[in-house]
């Protein structure tokens, strides 16, 4: 999909601002808007223009980081996300979409889409937060799984621990008993021929 996007440039903290419109291509719906601004910035170098800064760090919704006016409305027209958890689908294809810095007195701009935070820095430092509980995986501990499952389990571990090829490694939801089964032999083969191969995992 293709949009034209509205952006803020401003090359440093004294120098004056100013709207420049840039047309995107090739962006998927699924992409985020981050990853919009990335082929944006991929785009402009390949014209030779300078990237838009923008600031960004956990891209999961975490940090907070992301923080930009996207139409006129702090992290755009998705409700309760972050920059980096809204997704182009919600744009129209072919709008025009007008991107600001999240900018106020306390937070004056540093180079088109970044803002200094500093303000905001020192109220954390003098310990201005409060502490929410806002919930947290489950202790492993707690969520019992079968014996038979669980011995899987170490097995494969320890086949990954060892020094096996790294095309024995595979997410936990992929492992099956078959390839276990070769993986235990594998390894009881290269533990028979090379004694200082690191044992501290179970062996059946
Ligand atoms: S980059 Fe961390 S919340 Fe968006």
């Amino acid at each position: 999909m293709e949009y034209n996007v509205k952006v803020w440039r401003q090359k440093n903290a004294k120098a004056k601002g100013h709207f420049e419109t840039y047309h995107v291509t090739d962006v998927e719906e699924d992409a985020s808007f981050l990853e919009m601004l990335d082929i944006l910035n991929d785009q402009l170098i390949r014209k030779g223009i300078e990237p838009v800064a923008f600031d960004h760090d956990c891209r999961e919704g975490i940090c907070g980081a992301c923080s930009l006016y996207v139409d006129g409305r702090a992290h755009g027209p998705d409700d309760a996300v972050t920059t980096c958890q809204l997704f182009m689908r919600h744009f129209k294809p072919g709008a025009t979409i007008t991107v600001e810095p999240w900018r106020s007195g306390a937070f004056p701009v540093i180079k088109d889409l970044v803002v200094d935070r500093t303000a905001f820095d020192k109220i954390m430092q003098a310990g201005g937060f409060i502490t929410v509980r806002a919930g947290s995986a489950q202790d492993g501990n707690n969520i019992l799984i079968p014996h038979d499952d669980a011995e899987l389990s170490m097995d494969a571990a320890a086949c990954v621990g060892s020094d096996l090829p790294k095309r024995h490694i595979a997410p936990r939801q992929h492992i099956k008993r078959p390839l276990l089964a070769q993986w235990r032999d594998e390894r009881q083969t290269l533990l028979s021929q090379n004694h200082s191969l690191h044992d501290s995992a179970i062996l059946p």
